[in-house]
């Protein structure tokens, strides 16, 4: 008789929070098979959200290097990152906001197992939240700034770099819990 030894998943992100046994789902269905014909249509939506916010979290950290490289002079840095921090911002809290009020909860409901997990979640939105405070005041100051700051550049630039291992983990995790939860309902 051959005892079949569970196998134990891997969260992805190397600086994950997840705990491995509440990856259980990933037995039916791993992280390569998220984009298979059989369960895209549920899962890539979520997917494809967090890539855009990447992607806009990806150019506002090049707006900002390009300026700190001198690649960029102050008016274009100014009117490059205005343009994009708001929509970034606003679009993360409202993301947030139903993951937090809609989504979690009934996940936990079917899943009461990754509570913890889901509870990990909750709890990096709130500190994404507090950080992109941070970021809006910083992009109301730079809104106001009739002349050259570099210091308030540099410090747009810290807060962006930290927003961005926030969020390149916390979207990780996130997807390491969601998508399998999506694409097996
Ligand atoms: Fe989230
Ligand atoms: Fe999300």
């Amino acid at each position: 008789m051959t005892i079949e030894t569970p196998i134990l998943h891997l969260p992805r992100h190397a600086d994950s929070l997840l705990d491995a046994e509440w990856l259980f789902l990933h037995d039916h269905l791993p992280p390569d098979d998220w984009f298979n014909l059989d369960y895209a249509y549920k899962t890539s939506t979520w997917l494809t959200m967090h890539s855009r916010i990447q992607q806009r979290q990806g150019g506002l950290q090049k707006t900002s290097n390009a300026y700190q490289d001198n690649r960029l002079d102050w008016a274009n840095y100014k009117s490059q990152t205005l343009r994009q921090l708001s929509s970034h911002i606003d679009h993360l809290h409202g993301h947030h906001s139903i993951e937090d009020g809609q989504y979690f909860p009934r996940f936990v409901k079917n899943y009461p197992r990754l509570a913890a997990g889901f509870a990990i979640l909750d709890n990096d939105h709130q500190t994404l939240n507090a950080a992109l405070h941070d970021l809006q005041q910083s992009g109301r100051r730079l809104f106001r700034a009739t002349l050259e700051d570099q210091q308030l550049a540099e410090t747009l630039h810290q807060q962006l770099s930290q927003v961005g291992i926030l969020l390149s983990r916390h979207l990780s995790d996130e997807e390491d819990l969601v998508i399998p939860v999506l694409g097996l309902s």
